[in-house]
């Protein structure tokens, strides 16, 4: 048997890594066969591999990383385990990852610079106010560069700046100004580990998104034994690759895919001062497609006025009332995929006196009358007469705020939009509206599938995976028809 065979048995066999990669099962057994895994199927394996803890440098010719172009910074803090991120670089730089490293000024009281830079072939960063370092890489650039950012070991002390918005120095000052994943590895006395302030720290990072691989148990340099360990860098190096192919692999999960969103409320002007609107911030359509931009997806937003900042997409339109949504999401078809959040207005609201007595709603309306009526015009259902259209595209998502009967409202709507996807909530009492946090149903044709709370952009994480499952699941089908 060749390596490449060996490799994939361990992995649970030619049909379980097909499904997995959710490739053909006839694509795998090629692989067998020729002894050779495509680059472009290499990252996934690697992926997998290190979920299965196999060491791929058994089986694949050797880590070489050059044509991901993985970028990773590395900051060292003062701690007796500095010495072990010498290992480390060894590691990163085997696999020919582009690293830079920061070190701070306790780090450079157990290691030298000059040992780090022999190490890396490279120039190593220590200084927030150097004119040489600022005027050819300077820290905004190196806080934006990687795709990775390593602090390790990550001291107390940093784990307390970063907790606290502190930027005194090169490292904290990159670490606030980074858009990357940041893992920390914490190193440090079991004492100073347990204490509530490391913890409440902990904790926080924790909640903002931020990495960790946590310290080992066992006896400490430093002759006390606890938690506070650095792991071994091997472990390390692996924890980083894993995450780095898993960015690299959701950088291009929606490339080339076409993907109009609109989000937001939307107004209808009753006179020049005056109008109707509704309660939508316009957070959940934009964290939607934030993550979706982040995975790839050409993504056009069409929004409603709102007050939040725009996220980062290719394409965003603004617009104020139903109609101008309703034509401007049409202009934006053919696409692969919509995704309708927006609460759009279901009525124009034109005022009147009486049934023959207009009011001229150019100017503002005067308070003559004691009663002002309005004769109400429905306005297009964009959803529905786009899921219902010959521009409809291959996914066609709906939104349904509810404050009774959720399932139920939403079911219907499925059906009588003709879509496939429905994320219903429970708007009663304001619980979602300008909230950062939502509880959803996800209701297609044969499932009801209950989301326990989380926040928007966790919603947008999650939806944008399942997304992709029906997405690549309907590719393949395509393909194999
Ligand atoms: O019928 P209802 O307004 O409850 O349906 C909600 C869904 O329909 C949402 O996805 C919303 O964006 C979409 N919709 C629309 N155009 C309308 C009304 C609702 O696209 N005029």
């Amino acid at each position: 048997m060749n390596n490449i065979s060996q490799l994939i048995s361990l992995l649970g066999g030619t049909g379980l890594v097909a499904e997995k990669l959710k490739i053909k099962p006839s694509a795998v057994s090629n692989w067998r066969k020729l002894n050779r895994i495509p680059k472009n199927k290499l990252n996934a394996i690697l992926s997998l591999s290190l979920q299965h803890n196999i060491n791929t440098e058994d089986f694949l010719p050797s880590h070489n990383f050059d044509n991901l172009n993985f970028k990773v910074l590395l900051i060292i803090c003062g701690g007796i385990a500095s010495y072990k991120s010498l290992e480390l670089i060894r590691l990163v730089k085997k696999a020919n990852i582009d690293l830079d490293v920061v070190m701070t000024k306790s780090a450079q009281r157990f290691i030298t610079p000059l040992l780090v830079t022999s190490l890396n072939e490279k120039k190593c960063y220590t200084d927030l106010f150097s004119v040489e370092d600022e005027s050819k890489m300077n820290h905004i650039m190196l806080a934006r560069k990687p795709d990775l950012i390593l602090v390790a070991p990550a001291t107390a002390n940093i784990m307390a700046k970063l907790a606290n918005g502190i930027a005194d120095d090169l490292a904290s000052t990159i670490l606030l100004a980074s858009f990357s994943q940041i893992i920390l590895a914490p190193s440090m006395n079991p004492v100073m580990w347990s204490n509530l302030a490391t913890q409440e720290n902990y904790q926080k990072l924790l909640g903002r998104g931020i990495g960790f691989i946590a310290p080992d148990v066992g006896d400490m340099a430093c002759g006390e034994s606890g938690t506070g360990r650095f792991p071994e860098p091997k472990v390390i190096y692996d924890r980083i690759i894993s995450n780095l192919i898993n960015i690299k692999n959701i950088a291009d999960q929606f490339k080339n895919v076409s993907i109009v969103i609109t989000a937001g409320p939307t107004i209808e002007n009753i006179d020049p001062v005056r109008f109707v609107s509704n309660r939508s911030s316009g957070k959940q359509g934009f964290a939607i497609a934030s993550e979706l931009s982040r995975r790839g997806a050409k993504v056009t937003l069409i929004s409603g006025p709102v007050n939040i900042p725009f996220p980062k997409c290719a394409n965003i339109i603004q617009v104020i009332t139903a109609q101008e949504m309703f034509e401007k999401t049409i202009s934006q078809l053919p696409a692969d995929i919509l995704i309708c959040c927006a609460a759009v207005s279901d009525w124009k609201f034109i005022p009147k006196i009486s049934d023959n007595e207009k009011i001229d709603s150019k100017n503002k309306i005067k308070k003559t009358n004691d009663e002002l009526l309005f004769k109400t015009l429905k306005n297009p259902d964009i959803l529905a007469t786009i899921a219902k259209s010959k521009l409809r595209p291959n996914l066609v998502i709906g939104f349904s705020a509810e404050t009774n009967n959720i399932i139920k409202n939403a079911k219907s709507k499925l059906i009588s939009k003709e879509v496939d996807l429905i994320i219903a909530n429970d708007v009663s009492k304001n619980k979602v509206f300008g909230e950062d946090s939502n509880k959803v149903f996800l209701i297609d044709k044969n499932n009801c599938e209950e989301w326990c709370e989380q926040s928007k952009n966790s919603v947008a994480f999650n939806l944008a995976d399942k997304i992709n499952n029906i997405f690549t699941t309907a590719n393949i089908c395509d393909t194999n028809a």
